[in-house]
Formats: structure tokens, C-alpha cells, sequence
């Protein structure tokens, strides 16, 4: 048997008295989809920011391809193979889309002076913009990502992860505020992924988030309840409990 893409054992993570996360073991194989629901404070990102190295977990273990990374950082993380989008986002507001993704290919490197010698190479111009087409944002690239929408901020995001040629892809509700075509799209885009690409994905839109995973895993009160293929969670009582007893308020 091949390592696990990751594995996360009785991972828990506290912050002074709140246990955002309690004893949360999971484990994907390389190439799996996967999804984690779960409402408000169910504790989503703080798992994806254990395993992204934000914070060190409180206690457990995590593995990334057969490797122990406890002790990594999140640079380091990525170097082993994982990407991740933020829920809030990260962009270079006052550079061009195509800019945003030239750094995510070139590293911190290309900012200042040598971004304007990146920018020169036909090469990476080509990769550039094949990775803008490929997250619906043709013809967007000279555009000041503070003048793009919400949604196309999404997209460039999802853009400067895949430039990392990531092994792991992790997307911390990547259709937050995105119209119902952009969603049809992101699904498109989402399922036509390599399948060499592991994706483990956040998504409070529960269509979203069922029509792209193979397996689905539910978050409530900082601990993983239930884990099932999406016909499993469709059918599941607890979760339209979960559902209709808690707020599943966007809260950005
Ligand atoms: N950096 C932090 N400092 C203190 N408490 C935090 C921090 N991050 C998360 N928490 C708390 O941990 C719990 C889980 O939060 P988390 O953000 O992981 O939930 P979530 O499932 O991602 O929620 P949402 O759907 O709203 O994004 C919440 O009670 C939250 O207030
Ligand atoms: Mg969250």
C-alpha cells in the first residue's frame, strides 16, 4: 500500500480554553476528493490550519506522504507538496492578476525588480495565462485584483495554488460569495482536476461539496461525527439535524 496523501491522528487544537478541534483523525489516500461540511465554529479551518502548519496542533500527529511534518513549518509543508486558499484572502491587491500568479510561481523572489524580469519570459508568460484560462479568468490578467469581483478573487486564488503544482490542494471555501454560474464552474473545474491532485476541500454549499467528493466528512463542535460518501451524508438524519438546528450563516 502506497502512504496515505495525509493522515491526521488524534489531532486536537485548543486556543487558551476554546477546543477548536478534539481528537480528529483522518485519512486520504493519494488522489481521493474529499470534503468537510460542518456549520459555523465546527472547527474546518482550524483543522486545515494544523495540517497547513499555521499553528502546531495541541496534540496528535500528522503525516503528509508517509512523512511526519509535526515539527514543519508551513513553508516547508509546501514544499512537500501542499497548496491551500485562505477562507479570508491573501491576494497582492494592488498588482495585476497576472502578477498574483507570477509570484505564486516564482516564490517571494519575483516581487519588486524581478517580477518585471519574470515577466519577460514568453515561458512563463504561457503558464500564466493557461492558469488563468483554466479558473475562468481569460483575457482578467492585466486587471488590478482590487478591481476584480469577489468571485474572480476566488478564482485568482485558486489559480496561485494550482501554480504550485501542489500534490495536496487544500480550499477553504473557495465558492464563499461566488454566483451560481461561478459555482457550476468551480465544480467543473474542481472534477476535472489531475487525478493525481489530492484534494481535501471546505464547503459550506453542501451541492458544491457533494458533487465533487468521493467521501465527505461532517465537523460539528470541533470534532469529525461522520464521515460517508455523499449518497451517505444526502441520507443522513444528524446532518439535516445539524443543518437545521445551527446557523449555516456565511460568516465572511
Ligand atoms: N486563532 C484563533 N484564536 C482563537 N479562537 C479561534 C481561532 N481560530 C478559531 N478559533 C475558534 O475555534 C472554533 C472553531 O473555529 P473554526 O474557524 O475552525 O471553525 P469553522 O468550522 O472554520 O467555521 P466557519 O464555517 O465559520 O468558517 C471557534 O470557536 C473559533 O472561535
Ligand atoms: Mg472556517
Amino acid at each position: 500500500m502506497p502512504d496515505p496523501a495525509l493522515a491526521v491522528r488524534d489531532v486536537s487544537k485548543s486556543f487558551g480554553g476554546v477546543k477548536a478541534i478534539r481528537d480528529v483523525s483522518l485519512e486520504i489516500e493519494a488522489g481521493e476528493r474529499i470534503s468537510v461540511i460542518g456549520t459555523n465554529g465546527a472547527g474546518k479551518s482550524t483543522l486545515f490550519n494544523t495540517i497547513a502548519g499555521v499553528f502546531p496542533a495541541s496534540s496528535g500527529s500528522i503525516e503528509l506522504f508517509g512523512e511526519d511534518v509535526n515539527r514543519l513549518s508551513t513553508a516547508a509543508r509546501a514544499r512537500r507538496g501542499l497548496a491551500r486558499t485562505f477562507q479570508t484572502s491573501r491576494l497582492f491587491e494592488q498588482l495585476t492578476a497576472a502578477d498574483n500568479v507570477f509570484i505564486a510561481l516564482g516564490g517571494n523572489e519575483f516581487r519588486g525588480g524581478l517580477l518585471r524580469l519574470a515577466r519577460r519570459s514568453p515561458a512563463r508568460w504561457d503558464r500564466v495565462e493557461r492558469l488563468l484560462d483554466r479558473v475562468g479568468l481569460a483575457g482578467r490578467g492585466e486587471h488590478l485584483v482590487a478591481d476584480l469581483s469577489h468571485g474572480e478573487q476566488r478564482q485568482l486564488e485558486l489559480a496561485m495554488a494550482l501554480a504550485l503544482q501542489p500534490r495536496l490542494l487544500m480550499l477553504d471555501e473557495p465558492a464563499a460569495g461566488f454566483s451560481p454560474a461561478e459555482r457550476g464552474q468551480l465544480v467543473r473545474l474542481l472534477r476535472e482536476l489531475p487525478q493525481e491532485i489530492t484534494l481535501l476541500l471546505i464547503e459550506h454549499d453542501m451541492d458544491i461539496a457533494l458533487a465533487v467528493a468521493s467521501r465527505v466528512v461532517v465537523m460539528h463542535d470541533g470534532e469529525k461525527i461522520l464521515e460517508g460518501t455523499p449518497d451517505e451524508i444526502r441520507a443522513s438524519e444528524r446532518v439535516r439535524e445539524i443543518y437545521l438546528g445551527g446557523s449555516i450563516d456565511h460568516a465572511a
